[in-house]
């Protein structure tokens, strides 16, 4: 097996799959741009969606790519050997083109070849789909695994929860899959197999045949075209070559570790019950680092992606105060930013945003420490008050849970507090009220981004053209090149923009931008969409997102001389067939972001 560090990884990936004659691709942001059921991009394949669904994709129909993933699903497990909530997935997609007898022998070269990874094929197990009603038992993928050497014991059939992967969202494209793993040698027992928890089986590599739509109802539909989606997880895989016993030993790992032992002063591994709180501190900034300085960069709020952020860096935090061992105030504002200096500079070379954006990552971070640290005072205040109102000894779930929603007290934290008084906490009352609050915010995050862009209609594609107008509309009347998109949100109904600015927007101003928008519209013009290079877009004037490649195709649409937008569609032929644009509310969305919602009447 050949020692390799993440550079190097990264870079044998790319150009493996070059190789083969595949595209490289830029990472896409961590929030998917037109998806409305998510709120982070979770798997490479995800800003590929309308290309498995079969539009044709600029850079041809083989690519591949290393994608910037968060999952949060699994956050309870982080800190064990190989979770964590931000990896890398190492990834390359067919697009209607090669399917499985071109891809699982190159899987297996990749893993096996001296060239590449050079893992001894005996450590090497596999499963793959075991039929349902939707789909067939794929025997074919096995019969390919057989005949490159792997043995009949070492493949595993599996059902749906195992060897099926996707839709990403609630709809889309996915289909069953076969999985790589690592045999540690120490199966639990004769039945042990990769679905079985006992740890003998690493999962490093999933190459998935995506040849089905699910739809709204549930059902599966054969996609126009046979596509293939695949992800190595660049962590795990570099934990196998590194011969290192969890993701956070790897040379991805190691720098932060360090940095966090050197603000806690205390040592990784010395106390064993230490290790899962250094790994959090880990993770958990690591993660934040990346939402922050992300081109749509996240700020730390009481919704959505901005909540998922704020819960990572409190709970960093708090994990900092606890391994310090001080009181719960008063830790210097310091040392969490050594922690994210590390983060940036292991991956400065390959996400060259996050130096770029070093200014807002550290100021957006301190600011939130220094918030989290007034809600914590205000809450021990809170605490101190419940505690001499209460009778009994008993704090109830409604009061503790109190105190986790509104002064961010976590529960364990509440019930260390209580116990300092001879106190307890109603756990399990927490519990129910705990589960009620995600099941609302779960729907919340659901209801408000439903019927986004993913549903193609008329008005949202118009509404989506409107968006663009209003876009450099506002960039005109406020005479302000900062002025740039942070999130948009459309449904059939209404347009919601976020853009960054430093203050509210006045009636004249907002009477400007209608006017413009009107302009535009009055004007007819035909909108026309051309594929460049990001490069060549940007010497034009285009507006929006950009990778880090400029040499990367991108489609630009161009509505007469008001507005030049790098976008991936769909909009509307002319503009005037929108109708005419009202602005509805201009508020606060975050600091330093203003939130417009319009309508087209
Ligand atoms: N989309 C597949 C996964 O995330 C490759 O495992």
């Amino acid at each position: 097996m050949r020692k390799l560090t993440s550079s190097e990884l990264r870079k044998l990936w790319l150009d493996f799959f070059a190789s083969k004659q595949h595209a490289i691709i830029p990472s896409a942001s961590l929030i998917p741009e037109n998806d409305p059921t998510v709120l982070f991009t979770t798997a490479g394949m995800h800003p590929l969606v309308p290309y498995l669904l079969g539009q044709p994709h600029p850079s041809g129909n083989r690519l591949a790519n290393v994608q910037k993933c968060v999952r949060t699903g699994d956050i309870d497990e982080v800190g064990d050997s190989s979770h964590c909530t931000f990896f890398e997935m190492l990834g390359n997609w067919s697009l209607g083109d090669y399917f499985k007898k071109e891809m699982i022998p190159w899987s297996f070269e990749f893993l096996t070849s001296e060239k590449y990874l050079g893992i001894d094929i005996n450590r090497i197990a596999v499963s793959v789909f075991e039929g349902d009603k939707d789909a067939p038992k794929d025997t074919e993928s096995a019969e390919i695994w057989e005949k490159l050497g792997i043995p009949k014991d070492r493949i595993f059939y599996l059902g749906k929860k195992h060897n099926w992967w996707g839709p990403a969202g609630l709809t889309g494209p996915c289909g069953p899959d076969t999985e790589m793993f690592i045999d540690f040698g120490r199966s639990c027992s004769k039945n042990c197999s990769p679905a079985c928890d006992c740890g003998n089986y690493l999962e490093i590599w999933n190459d998935v045949f995506m040849q089905y739509n699910k739809t709204a109802e549930g059902n599966f539909e054969p996609l126009k075209q046979q596509n293939v989606d695949t992800g190595m997880g660049l962590e795990r895989t570099l934990c196998i070559l590194q011969g290192v016993k969890s993701v956070y030993e790897t040379d991805l790992f190691v720098p932060i570790i360090s940095a966090v032992e050197k603000v806690t002063n205390k040592k990784y591994g010395e106390v064993e019950s230490e290790i899962r709180s250094f790994r959090i501190i880990a993770d958990h900034i690591r993660t934040s680092v990346f939402m922050i300085g992300d081109p749509r960069g996240i700020v730390p709020s009481n919704v959505d992606q901005g909540y998922v952020l704020r819960r990572l860096l409190r709970r960093a935090i708090r994990f900092i105060k606890q391994l310090v061992g001080e009181a719960l105030l008063g830790i210097p504002h310091s040392p969490i930013l050594e922690i994210v200096k590390a983060v940036i500079s292991v991956y400065e070379k390959a996400y060259p945003e996050l130096k770029q954006n070093e200014n807002q990552i550290i100021k957006t971070i301190g600011d939130e420490e220094q918030k989290f640290e007034k809600a914590l005072s205000a809450g021990l205040k809170e605490f101190d008050k419940l505690c001499s109102y209460l009778q009994g000894d008993t704090i109830s779930g409604k009061a503790s849970f109190r105190l986790y929603d509104t002064f961010g007290f976590p529960l364990e934290m509440t019930v260390e507090l209580a116990s300092e008084r001879g106190l307890k906490v109603n756990e399990e009352d927490f519990a129910l009220r705990m589960q009620e609050h995600q099941q609302k915010s779960q729907l919340g995050a659901e209801k408000k981004f439903a019927g986004g862009l993913a549903d193609n209609s008329e008005m949202t594609t118009n509404l989506h053209t409107a968006t663009h107008l209003m876009h450099s509309a506002l960039k005109k009347v406020l005479k302000d090149d900062n002025v740039n998109q942070k999130g948009s949100n459309i449904t059939a109904e209404r347009l919601r923009f976020d853009f960054s600015f430093g203050r509210p927007v006045t009636k004249d101003e907002l009477a400007l931008i209608e006017e413009e928008v009107n302009n535009a519209i009055k004007a007819d013009v035909a909108i026309e969409c051309s594929e460049m290079t990001a490069d060549e877009a940007i010497k034009k004037g285009a507006i929006g997102l950009f990778g880090d490649k400029y040499d990367q195709k991108v489609k630009v649409y161009k509505m007469g001389d008001f507005s030049l937008e790098i976008c991936g569609g769909p909009h509307a032929t002319r503009t005037g067939a929108l109708g005419v644009f009202k602005i509805k509310k201009e508020e606060s969305s975050s600091a330093g972001v203003r939130r417009i919602k319009a309508v087209l009447i």
